[in-house]
């Protein structure tokens, strides 16, 4: 009896050991962007930049979209130094800015597409973070996230959808953040547009699979990114203490993640232990991707739960001792 226990408890662990090593390490690439047309918002710099590399790596027709002209012709020629084969492939830049008027991104995509070809793979990077109590924050900024971050996002994908539906073929890519699995000290309004994009996501996701386009949402955690060192600046203490006991991550790390992701159909994409722990805390009623993946999460939401448990404690912890030392720094002036 105790030894068919004890071969039965070893197989469990076993089981369970698999699973997590084949949702961490096991992509299988079910679609791929050789040959491909990768558009990418936000391509200019930080992941997208980072991503916008990878797919001329990958042997993709890749086009980046910002604002800034200098800084896209700057990235256009990096990104062109990355490409398999230079002769076959086209890097082409867009200056637009996503947050403008929708009959205007659709213009210019329709445009984009008479002269570089239908875009397989859209890439939506585009965003910026700004930090701050919500008594400190000012609502021009939280109306300039909401448009930027999530009408930016809406407007992008609503421009493609019809050309992707008619294929039956497309990726869409909508970058989230950790700041979408658990709303954080200091980022009452950011964290409020992606968990706006989680909604969006998730919608689509059951709108388009019949079409066989994949939709990945990526919640990468802190980025090493210009836009990382901004949001940093405007960070309460509390966020920062917060946020750094997930670590920083680089954006070539984040964007090569949400690449094999994408391409496997997964609809996380998370780097990190915490954002795979995350990952199963926060399933719900998120789409099922494999068998392997919804049992794992049987097994394993529960704990996780007490590990989120533990988590939240020393954040309380350490929202309080910033409000002690605060307190008596007041008394001492
Ligand atoms: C990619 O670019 C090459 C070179 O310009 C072109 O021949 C090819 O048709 C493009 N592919 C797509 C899917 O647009
Ligand atoms: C955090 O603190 C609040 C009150 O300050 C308390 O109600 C809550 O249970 C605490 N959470 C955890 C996880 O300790």
């Amino acid at each position: 009896m105790g030894v068919l226990l004890g071969v039965f408890l070893i197989v469990f662990v076993l089981l369970i050991v698999g699973l997590i090593l084949s949702q961490l390490f096991w992509r299988k690439r079910l679609k791929n962007i050789q040959g491909q047309h990768v558009v990418i918002t936000g391509g200019s710099s930080g992941i997208g930049k980072s991503f916008a590399i990878l797919a001329a790596k990958n042997g993709a027709n890749v086009t980046i979209i910002a604002r800034d002209i200098k800084k896209l012709e700057t990235a256009k020629n990096e990104i062109q130094h990355s490409c398999q084969n230079k002769d076959k492939q086209k890097i082409e830049y867009l200056s637009l800015d996503v947050a403008s008027s929708f009959e205007n991104i659709e213009k210019s995509f329709n445009e984009l597409e008479k002269n570089s070809g239908p875009i397989f793979m859209l890439v939506n990077c585009a965003g910026k973070a700004i930090g701050g109590k919500i008594e400190d924050s000012k609502i021009d900024d939280v109306k300039f996230m909401w448009n930027l971050n999530f009408l930016g996002t809406y407007q992008c994908i609503k421009a493609v959808v019809p050309r992707m539906k008619n294929s039956r073929d497309g990726i869409i890519i909508i970058t989230s953040s950790m700041a979408a699995f658990s709303g954080v000290f200091g980022l009452s309004a950011y964290s409020s547009t992606k968990f706006a994009l989680r909604g969006l996501a998730e919608s689509l996701k059951m709108e388009l699979n019949p079409y066989n386009i994949f939709v990945t949402m990526a919640l990468p955690p802190d980025t090493d990114t210009p836009g990382f060192a901004i949001e940093e600046a405007t960070k309460p203490l509390e966020t920062k203490l917060i946020s750094d006991s997930c670590g920083t991550f680089s954006p070539d790390v984040v964007a090569n993640q949400m690449l094999e992701d994408s391409l496997a159909g997964k609809f996380f994409s998370t780097v990190g232990m915490e954002g795979f722990l995350l990952g199963f805390l926060c399933a719900g009623m998120s789409p099922v991707c494999s068998i392997g993946q919804v049992i794992l999460e049987f097994l394993l939401m529960g704990f996780c739960r007490i590990i989120g448990a533990c988590y939240l404690a020393t954040f309380n912890n350490t929202i309080k001792k910033c409000m002690k030392t605060r307190d008596q720094n007041k008394k001492c002036e």
